[in-house]
């Protein structure tokens, strides 16, 4: 914090008046089921985002950062649009969003700061822009909700930037709760905490540093797959989502679905439901081992029909499978590389980590990183005045 602060001084001339923190995320099961309107069970984590600033008299937006050398200065105006693909576009479209509802803000200094690492699956994107509502709602007295900076989050992400990503990510963050996974229904809404005991376990994170290409497109392409499966289900099945089908009535009417690719697009979904119901149940009971099988069994529906896997995340998880001490992994997030979670007993930590780093790079030829996870609390601020 003392860095921000000081390296706030030396950009703007001044101390920040604010500093909040957004963390990261994990999702512990139920991939890509949230914009097919089931239940997920993600957690915030301790890594995050942080923003120092400070409201101006000139009328100006400054975007700075220390993760990204490019700034920025923008005048402020009724609204903004996106430019090329900056980073700065994550806060700038929630601003755009906080204008377009009528609210008036002034100027900002504002220095951001993530120890996430970005576009790994850790919802760096979704960090950013809860972060940025949140910090715009207690400057400027907006009285929103952090359930309704998850949802303006979302819209930024589906209508600023591009991507037709579901709620889970932003509500994650908005919401998170220390030692607890958030249960989140994401057609209603509604959401309960869980505590996440893993009682002799830790939560580890792999990073495979896999770099995501194309990541959104092929997003946007599974997200248009779940439409078009959902469509010809409808034919006879009178429902609203994909996941309001369960595996049996799924069987029975899988011939409406012509295309082979949307019918395995269509059963990951529907098998991946009913896993977070057996996942649910396991943790409930503090069956760990169950839970276990459901990570497993999860990431193989992902790799399998899915297909938003690949042998970066598939080696991480080839490995744990072998390793005695770990009882349950999966790649978590979207995909196409990032990051995979992994139940690990908590003495077997450096082991593991030595073990699977040495297995990754034998077979992918460059190392992982790997760490032990916190669950923490959702968005807030950090510490008022620093004048
Ligand atoms: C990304 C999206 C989320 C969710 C996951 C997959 O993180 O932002 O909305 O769809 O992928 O579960």
């Amino acid at each position: 914090m003392n860095a921000m602060i000081n390296e706030f001084s030396s950009r703007f001339g001044k101390s920040p008046e604010h500093i909040f923190f957004c963390p990261g995320r994990v999702n512990l099961i139920g991939e890509h089921i949230d914009y097919n309107g089931g239940k997920v069970m993600p957690c915030a984590i301790s890594l995050g985002t942080y923003l120092a600033v400070s409201k101006n008299k000139d009328k100006l937006l400054r975007f700075h950062s220390l993760n990204f050398p490019e700034t920025a200065e923008l005048h402020l105006q009724e609204s903004y649009s996106k430019t090329g693909s900056t980073w700065f576009n994550y806060p700038l479209g929630v601003i755009n969003e906080i204008l377009n509802e009528g609210n008036v803000i002034s100027g900002l200094d504002m220095l951001f700061y993530g120890d996430l690492p970005i576009g790994a699956g850790l919802s760096s994107s979704a960090s950013i822009e809860v972060l940025t509502g949140f910090a715009l709602n207690q400057l400027f007295g907006l009285k929103i909700s952090n359930k309704d900076i998850a949802l303006m989050g979302k819209k930024v992400e589906n209508k600023f930037i591009g991507v037709n990503s579901g709620i889970m990510d932003q509500f994650a963050v908005a919401m998170g709760k220390k030692n607890n996974a958030i249960l989140l229904d994401c057609d209603k809404l509604e959401y309960e905490y869980i505590p996440f005991e893993i009682g002799d376990h830790i939560l580890a994170i792999i990073n495979s540093n896999k770099q995501r290409t194309l990541a959104d497109s092929k997003y946007n392409e599974r997200f248009a797959e779940c439409g078009k499966a959902l469509k010809a289900l409808k034919k006879e099945l009178n429902v609203t989502h994909l996941c309001d089908i369960d595996l049996k009535t799924f069987e029975d009417h899988r011939h409406l679905i012509n295309d082979p690719v949307l019918g395995k697009r269509a059963l990951h979904v529907i098998s991946e439901y009913f896993r977070v119901g057996e996942a649910i149940a396991a943790l409930k009971v503090n069956d760990l081992i169950s839970f276990g099988k459901e990570m497993y069994a999860s990431h193989q529906s992902l790799k399998d029909w899915y297909e938003v896997s690949g042998k970066e995340l598939d080696t991480i998880v080839e490995f744990c499978k072998t390793y005695e001490d770990c009882i349950g992994a999966r790649m978590t997030g979207a995909g196409f590389g990032g990051c995979a979670i992994a139940l690990v007993k908590k003495n077997k930590f450096e082991d593991f980590s030595s073990k699977i780093n040495a297995y990754y790079e034998e077979k992918i030829g460059y190392k992982p990183d790997v760490f032990a996870s916190e669950i923490g609390d959702g968005v807030g601020e950090l510490k008022k005045e620093f004048t």
